[in-house]
């Protein structure tokens, strides 16, 4: 795409997000994924490009259907701080969407979760198998990097985007660490301490970089990246919290993923701890806690606490 039609596209998809607050977060979210969308596709080769089996595995995983939550987290949070989302941001969502999808990718491997449906489609390894989708993920992975050391910002917040994002998807209190600690915890009786460093890590951190980065993006002071710092660390355990339920309570064709899986699995899961019911409070909870840390950036965060709701009201 010519990059100047998409920068128009761009604003204007934008603009009228700004303008459709007022009206449903089920809009909103739904927008905010099409420019997502939209700028994934550009970015990502097509599936015809040499060796074209990578690239349909790739698209394959990130084209299924997903909610692209977390980049339509960076965008709110990004607005929240500038008032409107800064042009360029859709290609930050976009990087922070292929490291979910490769994380994904990686997660339904028989090695890990050993899932064979994902966003109501078959899992990667499942369509083209394990070795193409050890790399596709892998793929997704560095090709993110790529998108977020071009990113339409002064260089000095890339690095630090980059730097954050490579944290929070590492090994210490980060994705790969929560993913190691998800493993190792299964036929174990969850402790609560136990469930909270998983959900923090695996799932929690991601969201919560999301949400800083794109504060970051659009020029948040020290003060503004730390407030989005704490909002994003309590929605993004309630997220996880949320996903624990929803396998208990969902069924396979509404999650697009195998329902009761935690429980076959023996996953130290939140309602394993604490049940359900204390499961949906405890996320509620997180969620009202969560919107304190954003007071002072006024309406300008309406949209971002609009998503943080739906974190923990969604079916799927
Ligand atoms: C599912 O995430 C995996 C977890 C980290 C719990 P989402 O529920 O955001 O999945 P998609 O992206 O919409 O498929
Ligand atoms: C996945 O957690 C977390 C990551 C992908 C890093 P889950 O294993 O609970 O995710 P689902 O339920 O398979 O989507
Ligand atoms: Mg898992
Ligand atoms: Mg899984
Ligand atoms: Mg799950």
């Amino acid at each position: 795409m010519d990059r100047r039609a998409s920068q128009e596209g761009d604003s204007f998809i934008i603009k009228r997000m700004y303008v459709d607050l007022k009206l449903d977060v089920k809009s909103l979210i739904r927008e905010g994924a099409e420019l997502i969308d939209q700028t994934l596709e550009s970015l990502i080769p097509a599936a015809t490009t040499v060796p074209a089996s990578i690239h349909g595995a790739m698209r394959h995983s990130v084209f299924a259907g997903g909610k692209r939550l977390r980049p339509v987290l960076a965008i709110q949070s990004a607005i929240a701080v500038a008032g409107r989302a800064p042009a360029g941001i859709a290609n930050l969502g976009a990087a922070l969407e292929m490291l979910h999808t490769y994380s994904l990718i990686h997660d339904d491997l028989p090695a890990l979760d050993n899932d064979d449906l994902r966003r109501g489609k078959p899992t990667c390894h499942v369509a083209f198998g394990e070795a193409i989708a050890i790399l596709a993920g892998d793929a997704l992975q560095t090709q993110a990097y790529e998108v977020l050391a071009k990113l339409e910002c002064p260089v000095a917040a890339i690095v630090e985007i980059i730097r954050l994002v490579a944290q929070a998807t590492g090994t210490v209190d980060g994705m790969i660490g929560g993913q190691v600690l998800d493993l190792e915890g299964e036929h174990q009786k969850p402790t609560p301490a136990l469930v909270e460093a998983i959900h923090r890590a695996k799932t929690g951190a991601l969201i919560r970089v999301s949400v800083v980065t794109g504060g970051i993006f659009a020029g948040a002071s020290a003060e503004q990246a730390a407030r989005l710092d704490i909002f994003g660390r309590k929605a993004g355990l309630a997220f996880q919290i949320v996903d624990d339920v929803l396998d208990v309570t969902q069924d396979s064709e509404q999650l697009g993923k195998t329902a009761g899986k935690d429980l076959t699995s023996d996953k130290a899961t939140w309602p394993a701890v604490f049940g359900l019911e204390q499961s949906l409070k405890d996320a509620d909870r997180l969620i009202t806690e969560a919107f304190e840390a954003l007071q002072s950036f006024g309406p300008n965060a309406e949209g971002l606490k609009a998503v943080a709701r739906y974190l923990v009201e969604r079916k799927n």
